[in-house]
């Protein structure tokens, strides 16, 4: 009978050591005991990046990368995006059940009447310079929501951390929609409660000044582009969701951290970067020498849009929103960077180099261009991806709450520099 067990044999001592297997993984710590000293610290496993660490384990969101699978709590993102409205996948995610008829209204009841926000956040909004980045607005704003709301840091009161997962769910496209508003320089727009969440969103953006705006096909889709970036487990934005929050602070400013993350360029900010990068092709004639640069460029330049961390096969995601595109350009009309896209993506395909590294487009790829399409400017695309992120990042925060064996977040490091050395004063430095 073979054992769940990993030998490993310490070619310096010639000891041997048994380490149990669980879900095909080690436990880092039982490495500890493999010393060659008594008095050592014990073996470490080195994973910048951490390219080959699970930090938790969660029952959430599952991928199977190589196959281009997603699913939350067990459903296909392609049913859910087919069948379901974002609050009711939010809910999935949070309570790990679709709800009932009678669940689900409650639900979107709760979220619906917390959708306004203190008058005083306006100030704040009306402080960022004209220019400002609405991603930056948000995140600051988001932060500063924890001053007003002292009881999110009873995190360990289930009841305070409902409210406050139905309290961020709520506000954010109303924050959201206000950096944008700011950032013309239009006049707010109040949430409107007779109006869905998509609906009242896309009302508090583009009221008054984008006539197709009221189309429910684009509300819709808006709707399904917040499912499809609900969550997608252990990403760089919701690990900094689950470190900051092990420190136990409070969601606000958990979430807040999580946005800046989501933020950078290589992560929610990458569809910002896709539609600079069709720009700047220009022309379909152009995307043969775009290609050959990034090759050549060998990580210099890269084709964004394209690979994923996870991934190995074509995103699913990205399957369902060039569907979607067309729905959404046959009201907007076409974008004409989506030719461009359409060339990038064939040659790119058949290109060995993409080939080989098992390159495909990611969510990112033609969401942009929806966004595009429907009036967002660019920089608002990475605003609207933490909106439909933030039910996953609380859903993952709780998890983390409720989980026994998480502690504060803290990751060893391979110590580098000098050794121990006399300090000079200034009269002796060179
Ligand atoms: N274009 C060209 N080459 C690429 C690309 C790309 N988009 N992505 C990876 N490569 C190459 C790398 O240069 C590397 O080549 P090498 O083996 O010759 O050195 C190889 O593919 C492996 O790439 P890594 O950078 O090691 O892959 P990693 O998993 O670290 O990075 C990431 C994943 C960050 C998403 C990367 O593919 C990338 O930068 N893509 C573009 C940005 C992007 O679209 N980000 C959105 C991701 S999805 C999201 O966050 C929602």
């Amino acid at each position: 009978m073979p054992k769940n067990t990993l030998t490993i044999t310490d070619n310096r001592t010639g000891k041997l050591y048994e380490i149990p297997i669980e879900n095909e993984t080690i436990r880092a710590t039982d490495l500890r005991q493999v010393k060659v000293k008594e008095s050592d610290f014990g073996m470490m496993s080195y994973d910048p990046a951490f390219l080959n660490t699970a930090s938790c384990k969660s029952s959430i969101t599952y991928i199977d990368g190589d196959k281009g699978i997603l699913e939350y709590r067990g459903y296909p993102i392609e049913q859910l995006a087919e069948n379901c409205t974002f609050l009711e996948v939010a809910y999935l995610l949070l309570n790990g059940e679709l709800p009932t008829k009678n669940e689900y209204e409650d639900w979107v009841q709760s979220v619906t009447q917390h959708t306004m926000i203190h008058e005083n956040i306006k100030k704040f909004m009306d402080g960022y310079h004209h220019d400002a980045h609405p991603m930056g607005m948000l995140l600051g704003t988001v932060g500063a929501l924890s001053t007003f709301y002292s009881d999110a840091r009873n995190i360990q009161d289930t009841n305070s951390r409902k409210l406050q997962i139905i309290r961020l769910i709520a506000k954010m496209p109303t924050l959201a929609a206000f950096a944008y508003r700011h950032s013309v320089g239009f006049p707010y727009i109040y949430p409107n409660n007779d109006l869905n969440y998509s609906e009242n969103f896309l009302n508090m953006l583009f009221g008054n000044t984008v006539k197709h705006i009221k189309h429910p096909t684009l509300a819709k889709a808006l709707d399904v582009l917040f499912i499809l970036h609900a969550d997608h487990e252990q990403n760089c934005s919701t690990s900094a969701m689950r470190s900051i929050g092990s420190s136990q602070t409070d969601p606000f400013s958990s979430t807040s951290g999580a946005i800046a993350a989501l933020y950078g360029p290589l992560h929610g900010g990458a569809n910002e970067s896709v539609l600079k990068m069709l720009e700047e092709i220009g022309t379909i004639n152009n995307v043969p020498s775009f290609v050959k640069q990034v090759k050549e460029g060998k990580g210099e330049k890269k084709l964004m849009g394209f690979g994923h961390r996870v991934y190995k096969n074509y995103d699913p995601r990205a399957k369902i929103i060039k569907r979607l595109a067309e729905h959404v350009f046959d009201i907007t009309g076409r974008n004409p960077l989506l030719d461009i896209a359409l060339e990038l993506e064939r040659i790119a395909l058949e290109d060995e180099y993409f080939i080989k590294r098992k390159l495909y487009p990611n969510v990112d790829f033609y969401s942009g261009l929806i966004y595009q399409a429907m009036g967002f400017p660019t920089s608002m695309f990475t605003v609207l991806f933490a909106i439909g992120r933030t039910p996953g990042w609380l859903s993952q925060w709780q998890e983390l709450l409720s989980d026994s064996e998480q502690k504060i977040a803290r990751p060893r490091q391979i110590y580098v520099g000098k050794t121990t050395r006399e300090f000079v004063p200034f009269t002796k430095r060179n």
